[in-house]
């Protein structure tokens, strides 16, 4: 874990060192295809629990009425929607790497999703934010981090737009502490979700990924650890489902 923190990019399927681009190239390819049945996958391959996970999410995140939020990897707006419905902050800036995600985002703004809450989208890539230093009261990130082979550059990003105090909300699959119900859940992972996605969406790769990325991603300490590398202070987490997923939250020092 602490040799993938000082890794400069990793094949994020894998942990392994390697070129960003590979696993760019890759993502774009995955959410640029899957966009429209984005939300259908998320519901399988979070064993439905992730509207559980999103509200425990809500409660963690401190947003208050006059905050400007930026919702990193924003894919489809579920998370704008979340904080718009449980926080009515002043503004949600919703961002993604991928134009198709945030075109299913636009089409919920279209149906009046976010309610009167004013939201924008705008295509970004969190490893290179194209925002002014200290412009936002809070990050919201849900499945992202992962997603990204420059990890740490990412989170270093996150904190420079980050207005000093503010707070970067983080919810990511994780690692079960309790080794019967981790290998429950790998054995799920490896062996039925590639197969069971693959009977509900007609395509099993983004699941094979996401199968393999969640395997190779750092457990609850090691992305808290890599956090505080990125110069966030303040890291806790709390486990969701025995630590299937976690929700991180960490602040951006004072001075
Ligand atoms: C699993 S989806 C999560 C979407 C949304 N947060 C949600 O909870 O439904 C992962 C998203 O991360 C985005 N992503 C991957 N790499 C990214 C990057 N480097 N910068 C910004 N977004 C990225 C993908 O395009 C995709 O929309």
């Amino acid at each position: 874990m602490l040799e993938q923190a000082r890794t400069y990019s990793v094949d994020t399927a894998t942990g392994e060192a390697a070129p960003a681009e590979l696993s760019t190239a890759r993502v774009k390819e995955i959410f640029g295809s899957i966009a429209r049945k984005y939300e259908r996958f998320n519901a399988i391959s979070s064993f439905g629990a992730y509207k559980r996970w999103l509200r425990g999410m809500m409660q963690q995140a401190p947003i208050e009425p006059e905050h400007d939020v930026l919702d990193i990897a924003g894919g489809t707006g579920d998370v704008s929607r979340a904080v718009a419905e449980a926080h009515q902050p002043r503004h949600i800036q919703c961002t993604d790497l991928v134009p198709a995600m945030l075109e299913v985002a636009e089409a919920h703004k279209a149906h009046g999703d976010f309610g009167d809450v004013p939201i924008d989208f705008d295509v970004v890539d969190a490893q290179s934010i194209p925002y002014s230093d200290n412009s936002y009261d809070v990050i919201t990130m849900a499945y992202g981090i992962r997603n990204m082979p420059e990890r740490l550059k990412a989170l270093r990003e996150m904190l420079r737009v980050l207005k000093p105090g503010g707070s970067l909300v983080c919810l990511e699959f994780s690692t079960p502490p309790n080794r019967l119900w981790r290998a429950l859940y790998h054995f799920y992972l490896r062996h039925l979700i590639p197969f069971w996605g693959g009977l509900v969406t007609g395509d099993s790769s983004g699941f094979m990924y996401l199968a393999k990325s969640i395997r190779a991603f750092p457990d609850q300490e090691g992305l808290g650890r890599l956090m505080e590398e990125a110069g966030f202070c303040n890291v806790t987490w709390k486990n969701y489902t025995g630590g299937i997923a976690a929700v991180h939250v960490a602040q951006k020092p004072l001075d």
